[in-house]
This record gives C-alpha cells, structure tokens and sequence, in this order.
C-alpha cells in the first residue's frame, strides 16, 4: 500500500465513523428539546413563555423562561427546581423520572432558547462606586476600610451599625450563597440592617453589579486582604 492509499483509507475509516455517530447521538440541546416537548411543554409552552395549554388550570403560572429574573439563574438552581419540583405550585419533581444526564439536557435547551444574562463588571464597577452610593457603606472598590470623607456623627453612626456592612472582598465572611441572593439583597434589602432596598436601580444595574461583585471576591481570595484583618 502507498502512503497515499493509507491516508485515503483512514479518511473514510474517520469519515464513516463519524457519520454513524452523528446519526445514533443528538446534541445535548435536540435532547433537551425532545424532552421537554414531552414532559414540560404542556405548562410551560411551545416558546417556554410558561402559556402551555394546562397553564390556565394552575393557580400559579409556570415560569417564564425568558423573563430577566429566571435568566440571571445559574444552572445549579435550574437543576435543583427540576429535580425537586415546586411543589406547593403545581411542579412536581422530576428526580426519580429524568437521570441525571436528561436534566442537563433540558438545561441546554432552556440555555439555548432563552440564553442567561450576564452582567457588565465594568459597568457595575461604575454604579458601585457611583450613583449606587454602595461605597459608602462597603468602601470604594469594596475595600471595606476605604468609606468617602464624612463628619463625625456620621463616621460613628457607620461604625455603629450591627450587623456591620460587608466585606465585599473577603468571601470567607459573606453569607450570600449565589448571584440570585446578591441580586435579591440589593433589589429587597436586608430588613432590619442599613441594607436597606433599591428600587431606583434597575435589573440590569443591579446584574452588572452583581458581575462586578463577583470580580471583588475573586480579587479578595487572591490577596488575602490585611484590610479585611483590621477590620473592627
Ligand atoms: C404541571 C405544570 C408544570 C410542568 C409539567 C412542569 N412545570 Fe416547571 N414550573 C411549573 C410551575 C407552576 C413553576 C413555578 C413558577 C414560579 O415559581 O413562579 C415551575 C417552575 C420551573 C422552573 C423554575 C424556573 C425559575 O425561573 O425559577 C424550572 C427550571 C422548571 N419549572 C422546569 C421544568 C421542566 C424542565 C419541566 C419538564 C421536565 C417542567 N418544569 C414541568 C409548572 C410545571
Ligand atoms: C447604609 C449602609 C449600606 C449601603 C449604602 C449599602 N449596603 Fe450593602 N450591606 C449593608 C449591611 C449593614 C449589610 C449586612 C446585612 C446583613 O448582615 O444582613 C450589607 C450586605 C450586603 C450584601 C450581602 C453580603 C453577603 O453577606 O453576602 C450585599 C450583596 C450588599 N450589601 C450589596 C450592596 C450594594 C450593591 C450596595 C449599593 C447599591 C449596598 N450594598 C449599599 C449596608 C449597606
């Protein structure tokens, strides 16, 4: 056999292989879709607006995926929902039925019809520092112990508060367990704590905020900031 010929004979070894798998295996996101045509459509929609043909009969409407807030999900909480259900709204739990791998599937193909947001660290930079007023309490670039010039009873008034702000970069400390809970502590507040809620900020404000406090926490992690030691 000639080089050549040996080449040409493991081309159309590779090629025909590759063609039967592309027959026998679909891509993630067509599983995806297959099932959740069978399994999810009904409540949720042929468009996964959450009007599927039974949606009128529950007393709280399926998601919407398209909507800002189910979007900024991250897949953990996509999962968790799919596989424990809600169950006091109608959703039942899919654990026992989908494996593991048909969850990720779904995932996929709710991905890709109604793709995640991700915020603009940049931009959330600009109104943490900014018109968001978050360095006051939290510090400038969320170095907790670098709060803007302010009188004395003012001064004491923040040091005073309990609990205390933040340390946006000292991760060991925070209790928010995701960007949703970020999301909902700036939009909601804290009740009863200076984190009192914005509604003058939008959602995307606030997603970019988000971003940009994800940028904080990995900066903190790296420098083990003395800042964050000091703090008292
Ligand atoms: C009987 C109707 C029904 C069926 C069937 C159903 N769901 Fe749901 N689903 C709901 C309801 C109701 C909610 C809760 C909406 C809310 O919290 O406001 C929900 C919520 C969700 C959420 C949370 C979304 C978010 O933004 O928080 C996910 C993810 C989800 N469903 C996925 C699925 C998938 C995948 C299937 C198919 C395997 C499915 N659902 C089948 C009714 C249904
Ligand atoms: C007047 C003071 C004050 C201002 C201004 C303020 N915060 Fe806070 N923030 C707090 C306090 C106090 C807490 C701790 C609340 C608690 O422990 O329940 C906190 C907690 C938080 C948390 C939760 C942290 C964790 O533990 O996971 C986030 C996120 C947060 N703030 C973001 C912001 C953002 C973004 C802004 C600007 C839009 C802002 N804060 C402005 C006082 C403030």
């Amino acid at each position: 056999m000639t080089t050549k010929m040996l080449i040409g004979a493991i081309f159309a070894l590779i090629l025909t292989s590759s063609e039967a798998q592309a027959e026998t295996r679909l891509s993630s996101t067509d599983m995806g879709q297959r099932m959740y045509q069978r399994n999810c459509l009904h409540c949720h929609g042929v468009t996964l607006d959450g009007k599927g043909p039974d949606a009128a009969s529950l007393s709280v409407p399926p998601a919407n995926f398209h909507t800002y807030l189910s979007r900024l999900k991250d897949d953990a909480e996509l999962e968790k929902t799919i596989k424990q259900g809600k169950r006091f709204l109608g959703m039942h739990n899919w654990e026992d039925t989908l494996t593991e791998e048909q969850v990720h599937d779904l995932i996929a193909y709710i991905r890709s019809a109604a793709p995640q947001v991700k915020g603009n660290s940049e931009e959330g930079r600009k109104i943490y520092n900014g018109k968001g007023f978050c360095f006051q309490c939290h510090g400038y670039e969320g170095y907790i112990d670098r709060r803007p010039q302010m009188g004395p009873d003012m001064r004491r008034m923040l040091d005073e508060l309990d609990p205390k702000p933040a340390d946006h970069r000292n991760p060991v400390t925070l209790q928010s367990k995701n960007d949703q809970e970020r999301f909902d502590t700036i939009r909601k507040g804290h009740s009863g704590t200076a984190m009192f809620p914005r509604k003058y900020l939008s959602d995307e404000n606030i997603n970019d905020i988000v971003a940009y406090l994800s940028v904080l926490r990995s900066e903190g992690k790296r420098q083990v900031t003395p800042s964050s030691e000091n703090r008292k």
